[in-house]
């Protein structure tokens, strides 16, 4: 099939270079001519392992293109995807939507013969009837099936996520719309996904609670690691005691400094305005922003306490920038909020993150950035685990032992054990198992 892929942010190159990868002829358009210009020599503008291999595969198979050009690739596909950002408006936390209408505008005014226009950004419920109105506005002739197929991808994980889905989700209440959609993703039934057909106003709110189900369920295990502490449990086998019962499932009990990126904390915001919008109130997600955004802060004073309260002098050294591993992410990072209240308590903080420091220099602009870990580490008053980047899982411990000033370890992602460290001599505080 032929497919315009409008927006060549994440999803949009993502799920671009996937379809292609199945067969279909893709298209991806976007309106900053020099990321269209970097994409035709082959850089690739985010951090995602394995992304620029499938790239460069699909546009030397000739199934994979870049294009500042709307009009034409609209003209010719069968499907048209949007996929353009949906930030979070300035002051009130609701989707910004501007991106989305644009597109559907231009869109009506390309399309050629019957076109399925399939909104993949993340949008808030009843978004897809005002793309259609849009449309349908613009171009009283466009003939036209509007429909919603929200991502699940993990930054990190995304073509695998996109190639071995748990589920594909599509909101269409047309026959010609699942057909379209039924065709596009037919390559995936091989992987047994599912294919939920379903209306498109309940595909949208899919996509909302997902994320919010998911954010609830780290904030759940966030606050029972705080309980945990307080009682002299352990959150990882609380975690796995609790997570090995099929009805609440292992996956995203992991305790942390809180959830970042460029998902969870914006999608929950939305949530919460969609249901004032409709005279509801989500009192649990409610609670989750602000449980996460308050942890997120906390973690400073953690650091402070493990180095027994005072800051001022000390020099920490801090490990892992980027949201979570394998992306150069810093949207909402934990580490944002936590470096800010470390300088903000007298603290002279250096980091290392093996992806994000380009990302990291333009948030965080005041501090140190070392080249390595060890580098980070030399000398350091204490040393702080954000982010579980594979090379931070085994780090020299007895060479960190001998560099760093004072042996002292805060590891937020409980990436190593607390008798392990105890042992090498280190003075070691993690997330929900310390007394
Ligand atoms: C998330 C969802 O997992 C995807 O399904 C969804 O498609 C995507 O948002 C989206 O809406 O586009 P992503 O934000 O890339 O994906 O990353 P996650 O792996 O979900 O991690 C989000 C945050 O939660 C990170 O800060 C991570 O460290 C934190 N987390 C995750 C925990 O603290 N504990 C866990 O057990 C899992």
């Amino acid at each position: 099939m032929r497919i315009a892929m409008i927006g060549t942010g994440y999803v949009g190159l993502v799920s671009g270079a996937c379809f292609a990868d199945f067969g279909h002829q893709v298209t991806c358009v976007d309106k900053d001519a020099g990321k269209i210009a970097a994409l035709r020599r082959g850089e690739i503008p985010i951090f995602e392992p394995g992304l620029e291999a499938l790239v460069a595969a699909n546009v030397t198979a000739s199934r994979l293109d870049f294009t500042t050009d709307l009009a034409g690739p609209v003209a010719e596909a069968e499907a048209v995807f949007i996929a353009v950002g949906t930030p979070s408006r300035r002051g009130d936390g609701h989707a910004d939507l501007s991106y989305v209408y644009a597109a559907a505008r231009e869109i009506a005014a390309s399309v050629r013969g019957f076109t399925v226009v399939v909104t993949k950004s993340t949008v808030p419920v009843g978004t897809g009837d005002e793309v259609e109105r849009l449309i349908r506005e613009a171009n009283p002739w466009a003939d036209v099936v509007v429909a919603s197929n929200p991502e699940f991808l993990r930054e990190g994980a995304a073509i695998r996520d996109f190639k071995f889905p748990d589920r594909i989700v599509v909101g269409t209440s047309e026959e010609r719309g699942r057909k379209a959609l039924g065709d596009i993703y037919r390559p995936l039934s091989l992987n047994q996904a599912p294919l939920m057909f379903t209306a498109r106003r309940t595909a949208e709110l899919i996509k909302y609670a997902a994320n919010a189900f998911l954010a609830t369920k780290i904030t759940f295990i966030n606050e029972i690691a705080d309980l945990s502490e307080k009682v002299g449990a352990d959150i990882q086998e609380v975690a796995r005691g609790i997570g090995l019962d099929n009805r609440i499932g292992t996956k995203f009990l992991h305790a942390g400094p809180g959830y970042g990126g460029s998902c969870f904390p914006k999608d929950t915001r939305a949530l919460v305005k969609i249901a004032e919008d409709h005279g509801a109130q989500l009192r649990i997600v409610e609670s989750v922003v602000t449980v996460n955004d308050n942890r997120k802060r906390a973690m400073a004073r953690k650091v402070a306490n493990a180095l027994g309260g005072n800051l001022r002098g000390k020099t920490i050294a801090v490990l892992g920038l980027a949201f979570k591993p394998d992306t150069d992410d810093m949207r909402e990072a934990p580490s944002i909020p936590l470096i800010t209240g470390l300088c903000d308590m007298g603290a002279n903080v250096r980091a290392f993150d093996p992806a994000s420091m380009k990302e990291a220099r333009r948030e965080l602009p005041d501090i140190d950035y070392c080249d390595d870990a060890y580098a980070c580490a030399e000398g350091a008053d204490a040393l702080v685990i954000v982010t579980e980047w594979v090379q931070f899982r085994a780090l020299d411990l007895p060479r960190l032992k001998r560099i760093m000033k004072r042996p002292i370890v805060v590891d937020l992602r409980n990436v190593y054990r607390p008798d392990e460290m105890a042992e090498l001599g280190f003075v070691y505080s993690s997330v929900g198992r310390d007394k």
